[in-house]
């Protein structure tokens, strides 16, 4: 079976997924805690049940790895990572941004337990819009049916990102730094609260770069290969390779690239970063780039 089967079952799979989730937000849901912070729903876990039967239906032999708690034949040669609703918080509270992850790793026989294989499909699906991202390795990134591909932006000053923080230990999290000074130096920084749609748009172009700290494996597996495919950058803030246990997710349009890595490399490093521009030095970098394009 090609990998090309994979993204058409998973996408009806999502869809399956993100018609059940929109019924329990139309109706409401009891909003539990998970741990002292974070949230869970009987979304949650419903998603997750149908979406663990029916890839155990159509790929008997797959693993299922879902955040809900799902460890299905880890050690097979695919494996799925599944976020069953990605935007709790969005979703509890009524704010209308989830969506439905699933991503296909291929794992080559002998690869040890931390070692990454090829992420090869993945699909992320917002039942809200009734958007369907979805990707296979070299064959593009696509949004119902249309190809898509990161934006153009050239610099940082004509960019809007997006980040999001984290609920467990977020009185450590360096991340308010980085969301204020990449505010000013950007036309804004949204935290919308889904990372996975954060990365399903950067890949569309509706952002020209992303940000986080510590996510998980089904959160960032579809969006990462969303983004390589539609010819933008994921990586490490300081330009290292992505992997799907890694700790920190810088994605961009690739001509945003050096400028975020920069602001990175010089806040770790204690350094200042280069003064905000006033807004007529704005507009100045701007116009001279606009010259330069003619
Ligand atoms: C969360 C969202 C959020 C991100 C958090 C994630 P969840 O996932 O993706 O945008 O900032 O770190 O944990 O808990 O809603 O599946
Ligand atoms: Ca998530
Ligand atoms: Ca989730």
């Amino acid at each position: 079976m090609s990998e090309f089967v994979f993204v058409g079952i998973a996408s009806e799979i999502a869809r399956e997924a993100g018609a059940l989730l929109k019924d329990f937000y139309e109706k409401g849901v009891k909003t539990e805690y998970k741990g002292d912070v974070d949230l869970v729903t009987e979304a949650d876990r419903a998603s997750e049940a149908l979406i663990k039967r029916r890839l155990a239906e159509a790929f008997p032999e797959h693993g299922i790895y879902g955040e809900e708690g799902t460890r299905e034949r880890m050690s097979g040669e695919y494996r799925w990572y599944v976020d069953p609703l990605d935007g709790t918080t969005n979703f509890a509270h009524g704010f209308p941004v989830f969506c439905v992850v699933l991503g296909l790793e291929l794992r080559a026989p002998g690869l040890a337990d931390d070692e990454d294989g090829e992420m090869v499909a993945g699909v992320i699906y917002d039942p809200l819009r009734d958007e369907l991202f979805v990707a296979e390795r070299g064959r593009g990134a696509w949004l119902n049916e249309r190809q898509i591909h990161v934006s153009k932006a050239k610099q940082l000053q004509e960019a809007l990102t997006a980040t999001g923080f984290p609920s467990q230990k977020r009185h450590k999290s360096p991340n308010v730094h980085f969301y204020q000074e990449i505010t000013l130096r950007s036309h804004g920084v949204r935290r919308a609260g889904s990372a996975a749609l954060d990365l399903a748009y950067v890949a569309c172009g509706r952002l020209d770069g992303y940000w986080e700290f510590n996510l998980n494996p089904w959160d960032t597996s579809a969006g990462y290969l969303l983004v390589e495919e539609a010819g933008g950058t994921v990586t490490h803030f300081d330009g290292g390779k992505f992997t799907l246990d890694s700790r920190e997710v810088l994605a961009t349009n690739g001509l945003i690239f050096e400028e975020l890595k920069t602001v990175f490399e010089t806040m770790f490093a204690g350094n200042d970063l280069e003064r905000i521009p006033t807004p007529a030095e704005f507009r100045a970098r701007r116009e001279a780039d606009e010259g330069l394009a003619l």
